[in-house]
C-alpha cells in the first residue's frame, strides 16, 4: 500500500522503529521486554524497569516531540483504562480515549507511518457473543463508548489497524498491580472470593498479547483485528487459580445482579479471533491455566 508521499505502510523489518505509547503500562510494559531491540517507549512516568529498551519522558500528546523518535510503527497503549475513572470522569476518558488517539492516527496518516491503537472488547454490549471484526458495537460503558469513539477517528486513516484485546490477565511487571495480582493477594491471605459465574470473557495474557501485536507491525494489515484467548467467566478464572494455589474452597460462585455497578456488566464480551490467525497462521494464544506454573514461582 503507498502512502501518498510514496513510503510503504508496514513491512521494513529491518529499520523498524516500533514505539509504545504508554510503556508504564500493564501492557506496555510486556512490549517493551517482549519487543525487539528497534523499539523505544514512551511515558509521561518512565517505569524503572525498562528491559534495556529506551523510554522516553514524554507525553504522546507532544507530537512535536515524537517526530524526531521517528517511529515508522506506533502501538498506542495509553488509555485511561479503568472502567471506574471513565465513569467519573468521561471528558478525561474523551480526551486519551479518543481525543488523543484521533491526533496520533492522523499524524501516522500524514507522515505515512503504521498507526496500532490496541482497543477493547468492551465496545460490545455482550448479548450477541462470539464477536467478529464487523459486529456492531454497543458499548455498555464510558470507557467503551470512549475507547469506540477512538476506534472511529482513528479508522478515518487507511493507515491503521484496530487491534481490540479481550480481558488481558497475568502479573503486572511494573509497579503497579494488575487484577490478577489482586486476586492472587486476596487469596494468599486466605480472603473468600465470590466471582460471577455469568460473566465471560475470551481470556488472553499479557504476555500473548503484546507478542501478537509485534507480530502484527510486520504484516501490512489494516482495518480491525480481534486477540483473544479461550473463553473463560471470571468464576472459572479464579477457580484455575485458587485450585494452583491449594485454597479451591475459598472461591464461590457469584452473580453479577448481587454486586449492583453504577454501569452495567456485559455478559459475554467472547472475541471470534479468525482473522488475526488467517493474519499469523503459526501464533496461538495459550490457556490461562497452562501459564499459572510459572507466574506462581
Ligand atoms: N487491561 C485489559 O484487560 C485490557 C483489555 C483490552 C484492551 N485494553 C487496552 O489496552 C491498553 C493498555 O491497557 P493496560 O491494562 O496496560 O492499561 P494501564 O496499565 O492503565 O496503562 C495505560 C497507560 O496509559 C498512559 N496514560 C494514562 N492516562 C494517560 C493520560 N491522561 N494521557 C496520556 N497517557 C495516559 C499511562 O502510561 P504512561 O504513564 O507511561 O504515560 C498508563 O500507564 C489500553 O488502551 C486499554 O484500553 C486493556
Amino acid at each position: 500500500m503507498l502512502h501518498p508521499r510514496g513510503k510503504i505502510y508496514g513491512v521494513e523489518p529491518q529499520r523498524m522503529e516500533i514505539l509504545i505509547t504508554g510503556a508504564s503500562g500493564k501492557l506496555g510494559m510486556y512490549l517493551l521486554r517482549e519487543g525487539p531491540d528497534q523499539l523505544v517507549g514512551c511515558s509521561r512516568n518512565p517505569p524503572l524497569q525498562s528491559f534495556g529498551r529506551s523510554v522516553e519522558r514524554l507525553d504522546p500528546s507532544d507530537l512535536d516531540r515524537l517526530e524526531p523518535l521517528n517511529p515508522q510503527v506506533i502501538i498506542h497503549t495509553a488509555a485511561l483504562s479503568a472502567v471506574a475513572d471513565c465513569h467519573q470522569n468521561p471528558d478525561l476518558a474523551d480526551q486519551v480515549n479518543h481525543l488523543l488517539t484521533a491526533r496520533l492516527a492522523h499524524w501516522c496518516h500524514a507522515n505515512g507511518r503504521r498507526f496500532i491503537y490496541v482497543s477493547t472488547d468492551m465496545v460490545f454490549d455482550g448479548e450477541s457473543a462470539p464477536y467478529r471484526e464487523d459486529a456492531n458495537p454497543c458499548p455498555l460503558s464510558e470507557y467503551g463508548r470512549s475507547k469506540w469513539r477512538g476506534e472511529k477517528a482513528a479508522l478515518a486513516f487507511d493507515s491503521t489497524l484496530v487491534a481490540r484485546i479481550a480481558l488481558m490477565v497475568g502479573p503486572a511487571l511494573g509497579t503497579g498491580r494488575a487484577h490478577y495480582d489482586q486476586l492472587v493477594e486476596q487469596l494468599r491471605a486466605g480472603q473468600s472470593l465470590s466471582l460471577f459465574q455469568d460473566e465471560w470473557r475470551g481470556m488472553i495474557s499479557y504476555q500473548d498479547a503484546a507478542q501478537a501485536l509485534l507480530q502484527l507491525c510486520r504484516q501490512p494489515v489494516t482495518g480491525i483485528v480481534h486477540l483473544a484467548g479461550p473463553r473463560l467467566s471470571r468464576l472459572e478464572l479464579g477457580q484455575q487459580i485458587a485450585a494452583k494455589l491449594g485454597v479451591p474452597s475459598l472461591v464461590t460462585a457469584g452473580w453479577r445482579s448481587d454486586y449492583p455497578a453504577p454501569e452495567p456488566r456485559a455478559r459475554d464480551l467472547t472475541l471470534a479471533d479468525t482473522r488475526l490467525h488467517a493474519i499469523l497462521p503459526d501464533w496461538s494464544p495459550r490457556s490461562i491455566a497452562s501459564q499459572l506454573d510459572a507466574w506462581l514461582t
